[in-house]
């Protein structure tokens, strides 16, 4: 999708779509609808206000109407797009808007589709109760990143599939000062950047395991980081024995698949301060699921195939920070292997020392992702990584606990969770803090080993995995995400199609950019 800013009154711009954003101004219980639209100029509000009848649209979050366009215009047709209550707008409102009207237009054959920026300063035509004011940058790249994610449907396995594209789209604000000029050509540019790695990470959770082993996840890293600029090493077996990864190479060692072990690097320009610190970015690569010898049932074992999922926030995180340039050192370290049972599968009971030297007691192997990041995490320390962060599709109890709408959040560090709650803000995504306090370490303790690889019981299943992988973090600041309930969209909406979201990817980006010496 050919994606333009352009600054101009949308009201002249020759386009087969124009899509305008509205709000309902109403505000009591049962109260009339009171569709505004988001835009200075009187005639996109006047050409609105002749096509829509009375009542008709109500301009509910992810609604849209579709009007010819009248005299005044120079577009042939209107969209409008709703985005809720006036009162509960918000920069993510306006990402669901932008990804609506892409998706409206693409279901309708458009091939061009041109989007008014949305305006919430004192210039929107009518009478306006003041608006929550979003800045042009953030207004801008909202936009932007909402029509990029709403582009793709994850049918490429289809035969049927028809390649309805939308080709072109046209972001038009009226702009009318330079600084907001300024402000929003940057909001733009970084919009596109981090979508467009965010959809390389949709795409990459969107393969079969049978496509994507964790061989093919390596190379596919390897040719972006290529094409970004970035180092990349892509190990396999021989290099996770020498290192001693035991608890790594417990989990890869029952498939035919060999794991791969990817280490990413990007470095700023001119090197960084010797006190800056340096981030490790830690992402679970297993590229299906099974259990091992602890099988999952067999209902939803499909599912299984996204559980690399943090792997691919991680790599995709990667590309939008070699284009982002921030100037801070990073480390990507993606642990990626199959999980299978096999007669030289690892069982339950048996007992593994991890790179960092701790003892692990295998009691369920379908507890696998942590004992993969727990040496993914102890790796990235010793390759210099000084605070860390990881990604993982981590445990059904997160999903249990929090649902599909956030995600969890774990952290051992103040100001290292104080930097991530700070990039949510700009991301746009939900995560919820949940404790790993040192009181719950006694749930993994084991009479045979120094720590067991489940708790003692399935109370605080997503707890326990992150105090095991705080194990391996130490004295280091760390912060965990378990993605598992939100890696994947179940359900299609007006903004996103069904399949993988992406999740975490901007996040992880702006938590780095929170490091940046500039
Ligand atoms: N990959 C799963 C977690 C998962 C569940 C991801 C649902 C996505 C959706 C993980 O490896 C797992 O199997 N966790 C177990 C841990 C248990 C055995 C302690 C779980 O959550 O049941
Ligand atoms: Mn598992
Ligand atoms: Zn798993």
């Amino acid at each position: 999708m050919n994606t333009k800013l352009i600054f101009a009154d949308a009201s002249g711009f020759a386009t087969p779509m124009l899509a305008v954003f509205a709000v309902d101004l109403a505000t009591g219980r049962n109260a009339e609808p009171r569709p505004l639209l988001l835009t200075s100029s009187s005639d996109l509000a006047d050409a609105t206000a002749r096509a829509l009848g009375p009542g008709e649209f109500k301009a509910g979050l992810g609604e849209t109407a579709l009007v010819n366009a009248t005299t005044g215009l120079h577009a042939e047709r209107l969209l409008i797009v709703g985005l809720g209550k006036a009162r509960d707008l918000s920069l993510d409102k306006l990402r669901k808007g932008a990804g609506t009207a892409v998706r409206a237009a693409k279901a309708r054959a458009v091939r061009e589709l041109a989007i008014a920026f949305s305006e919430t300063g004192a210039d929107v035509v009518g009478d306006v109760p003041p608006l929550t004011v979003l800045s042009p940058k953030l207004t801008a790249r909202a936009l932007v990143e909402g029509a990029q994610l709403a582009e793709p449907d994850w049918n490429t396995y289809r035969s049927d599939r028809k390649d309805i594209f939308l080709n072109e789209l046209a972001l038009i604000y009226k702009v009318t000062d330079e600084q907001s000029r300024l402000d929003a050509q940057e909001g733009f540019t970084e919009g596109l950047v981090v979508a467009a790695a965010q959809n390389f990470t949709r795409a990459l959770v969107n393969e079969p395991g049978n496509v994507l082993t964790p061989t093919e996840l390596g190379l596919r890293a390897k040719a972006m980081c290529v094409e970004a600029g970035l180092a990349c090493e892509v190990h396999s077996t021989e290099k996770i024995r020498e290192l001693k990864m035991e608890a790594f190479w417990a989990v890869a060692k029952g498939s035919a698949q060999p794991p791969a072990l990817i280490v990413i690097t990007y470095e700023p320009a001119g090197g960084a301060p010797a006190d800056a610190p340096v981030l490790g970015l830690v992402g679970k690569g297993i590229t299906f699921d099974s259990g091992g010898i602890s099988l999952k049932p067999g209902d939803g074992m499909e599912k299984m195939k996204y559980d690399m999922a943090g792997a691919a926030a991680v790599i995709g995180a990667m590309q939008a920070i070699a284009r982002l340039k921030p100037a801070v050192k990073v480390i990507a370290v993606v642990c990626s292997a199959e999980n299978m049972p096999d007669g030289r599968a690892v069982k339950p009971g048996d007992v593994v020392t991890a790179m960092s030297g701790t003892t692990i007691e295998i009691v369920n192997t379908d507890a696998e992702g942590r004992l993969v990041l727990a040496d993914g995490l102890h790796y990235a320390k010793t390759l210099g990584a000084t605070r860390l962060i990881d990604a993982a599709t981590l445990t059904g109890a997160c999903v249990v606990a929090l649902g599909n709408l956030n995600a969890g959040l774990f952290s051992n560090d103040e100001a290292a969770c104080a930097n991530f709650v700070n990039a949510l803000a700009v991301s746009g995504e939900n995560f919820w803090r949940l404790p790993c306090t040192d009181d719950y370490r006694e749930r993994i303790s084991s009479e045979i080993a120094d720590i067991m690889n489940t708790g003692k019981n399935r109370y605080g299943g997503a707890i326990n995995a992150a105090i095991f992988l705080k194990e391996f973090a130490g004295e280091t600041p760390w912060v965990h995400l378990d993605i598992a309930g939100c890696a994947w969209n179940e359900e299609k909406k007006p903004w996103i199609a069904y399949g993988p979201s992406g999740i975490a990817v901007r996040s992880i980006v702006e938590w780095v950019r929170g490091y940046s010496a500039k």
